[in-house]
This record gives structure tokens, sequence and C-alpha cells, in this order.
């Protein structure tokens, strides 16, 4: 009686380890998706006829292999560094030959610069990934990982992700600021405007919930008054446009107010608003505070601020990246990026809201 109980424990637990072997590989580690504009894109336009590309030198001039790959900085952007100080690899841009199998289970990169929470941002780049398709996209996805782990696995794998989400820089400068008497600036006040775009981008966040998507990093806009590009077509001594601050004064809030909104629908904290008009501000209005020799010069580009035209081979380029707020024109350099990923990591609640990404991390490694 009692060996026979015995052995059938022991059947039991080769039982047990047989199931666990049968089971589809583990999913390790948290997956990251990462949805946007260029600010976050890390190479899907090159593989794009599009006019929006940081595929050529001296883009990547910093990056560990020395090469473009599309990134619109001189080294790492915000993702890649958000992926490097939670120890997972970066991801890869989800219209990449090589992101396959395994690696599919890191997560993946559907941004693609020069988008907005509008269709008819960015039209004069041609062929983008606007905001829908990278959620059609993100669907396709999820049915590659089933094949590969099963649907519930999936489900898993994107309820416990962390999500990525930048928009709405773009819906100003490369749409309603564009040109003057543009047709969203004929159609709309700024304020209707911006209400109006507060109630498509809840749409499109409400879509990535619908999709799974269980905690979303959802940044604001940055100080789009003050990048270089701007200081060149618009300031006489320096100072920030007006109009375009006011526009990212008007669009922060109200984009803070909806996730609040949106979250309290849900009855859960899904959507975190990082503040990175503040951050920015921070490091745009003291420079030399956080090491940098100006903020209103970019390191890379030609005429006024090194503020007009493109990056290019041509261009003026600094010898020093890192005492740089702006790479290019529009872009922060990698040591300005660093500064915004360790506001989102332990910034206070002026900066993220309703709590930083190290709380987020400590909450849900409990559950
Ligand atoms: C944007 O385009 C997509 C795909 O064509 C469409 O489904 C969506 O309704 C459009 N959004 C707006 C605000 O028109
Ligand atoms: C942010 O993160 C730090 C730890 O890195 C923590 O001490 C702090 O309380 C957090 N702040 C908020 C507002 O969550």
């Amino acid at each position: 009686m009692m060996s026979c109980s015995l052995s059938f424990l022991s059947y039991c637990i080769l039982l047990l380890v047989l199931a666990f072997c049968d089971l589809p590989l583990e999913v390790e580690s948290r997956a990251f998706f990462v949805f946007g504009d260029s600010l976050v894109d890390n190479g899907n336009n090159n593989y794009l006829l599009t006019s929006a590309r940081a595929d050529s030198p001296p883009y990547g001039i910093d990056y560990p292999t020395h090469r473009a790959t599309g990134r619109f900085s001189n080294g790492l952007n915000i993702p890649d560094i958000i992926s490097e100080q939670l120890g997972m690899e970066p991801t890869l841009p989800y219209l990449a030959p090589q992101l396959t199998g395994d690696r599919l289970l890191v997560g993946a990169n559907f941004a693609s610069a020069g988008v907005g929470i509008l269709n008819d941002t960015g039209i004069q780049f041609f062929n983008i990934i606007r905001i829908g398709k990278q959620l059609e996209y993100f669907e396709q996805y999820q049915r590659r990982v089933s094949g590969l782990i099963g649907a519930e696995q999936t489900e898993q794998l994107v309820n416990s992700a962390l999500i990525l989400i930048t928009l709405g820089g773009n819906d100003f400068v490369n749409n309603y600021y564009l040109v003057p008497f543009s047709a969203r600036s004929r159609q709309f006040s700024l304020p209707d405007y911006v209400v109006y775009l507060i109630s498509e981008y809840r749409k499109i966040l409400q879509k990535l919930y619908d999709l799974g998507g269980r905690r979303v990093l959802v940044t604001g806009t940055g100080p789009i008054g003050c990048v270089p590009a701007e200081l060149a077509q618009r300031s006489t001594s320096g100072e920030c446009s007006v109009e375009l601050q006011r526009a990212a004064a008007l669009f922060n809030p109200q984009l803070t107010q909806m996730l609040a909104d949106l979250n309290s629908q849900i009855g859960a904290n899904v959507f975190i608003a990082a503040n990175t008009f503040t951050m920015n501000m921070d490091f745009v209005s003291n420079p030399q505070t956080y090491g940098f020799v100006t903020s209103k010069i970019a390191c890379c580009g030609q005429g006024p601020y090194n503020g007009i035209g493109l990056c290019t081979t041509l261009s003026n380029l600094c010898p020093n990246r890192d005492i740089y707020a702006f790479w290019d024109p529009f872009h922060p350099s990698e040591r300005a990026n660093r500064i915004i990923v360790q506001q989102i990591l332990t910034g206070s609640s002026e900066y993220m809201n309703p709590m930083n990404l190290s709380t987020i991390m400590a909450l849900d490694s409990r559950t």
C-alpha cells in the first residue's frame, strides 16, 4: 500500500514534469511595445518610401555600431534607454525582417517618424505608418505570436507588457503650423483644434486598451516652440515661439486630464502621463545646469541655430554631442534623452502622473 502510493506520487511528479516540459516556452521578462512618431521610431521608416528618415550619417554617430539605424538621435533614443534601464533587449522595428521567432517575445516598435494623432498630419512625408496602421500591425503581431505560444499566453504577454506612445507634436509642427493658413488652422481656432486632437487621441488609446494594453506610458508634447527648427523660422532673438508654446500649454494638461478620465472609466491606472514638456523645459531653460553649452543650437544642421533643413553629411556637426541638448533641428541628443528617461523612471508627481516607472515596475512585479 505504502510503496504503491509512493510510486503513485512519483508518477504524478513525472506527469507534472512532462506537462511543464510540454508547455510552450515561458515568457520570461516583460515585453515592450512602442507606438508613435520620430521621437520613438527606431527604424521602421527605413523600410518605407518616405522623406522622414534617419538612415544615413551622421545619424547614429554615437550609436554602439556608429551606424545610422533610423533613430532620430546621435545615439540611443527614449525607448532604447527605457529598455536599457529596465534590463531588456531593445525592441526591433516591426518592419525589420529580423523580427521573427523568439525575438517577437521581447516586444516590437511600431513607431513611424512623421505621424500624428490625425491622418492628415505628415502627409508631406508621403509613405509613413499612421497610428491606425500601427495598431493594425499590433493586431497582426498578436496573431503571429499566437502561432508561437498560443492565444492565452499571447494575451498574457500583451496584458503584462509595458507600452510607450508618443504623439501630438507633429499635429502642430507638421500640420496646423506647417504653412500659414493651413487647412486645419482655417478650420479650427487653436483651442478648438486641441479639443479635437484630444478627442481623437482618446479613441486611439481606447483601441490600445481594447487590444490588451494595460500599462501605457503616454508622453505629452515637448516645448515645440523652443526647438532649433522653430527658433530658426520664428524667433528674432532666440526666444521660443509664443504660438507653438501656447499650443503645447493647451494640449498637455488636457492630455493628462483625458488619461485620468480614461483610467477612472476603466477603474485602473492603465495610462500614465509623462510630462515631457517639463522634462525638456528643465534643460531648455537652464542648459548649463544640465551640462549643455546650449539648448538653442542643434548639433547637426545649418542656418540660424542649425535649425534649417535636414541633418546630413553636408551639415555643420558639433564635435561633442553630449554638450548639446538638441541633436538635430527637432530631436534631443542621446544625453538629453537620458535626462528625460531618468525623470520617467524616478520623477515626482510633477513629472509622472499618477506614478513613475520605478513605482510601476515595483507594483507589477508583486502581482
Ligand atoms: C484615419 O484613417 C483610418 C484608416 O483609413 C480610418 O479608419 C480612421 O477613421 C481615420 N481617422 C480619422 C479621424 O479620420
Ligand atoms: C518615484 O520613484 C522614486 C524611486 O525611484 C520614489 O522614491 C518616489 O516616491 C516616486 N515618486 C512618485 C511620485 O511616485
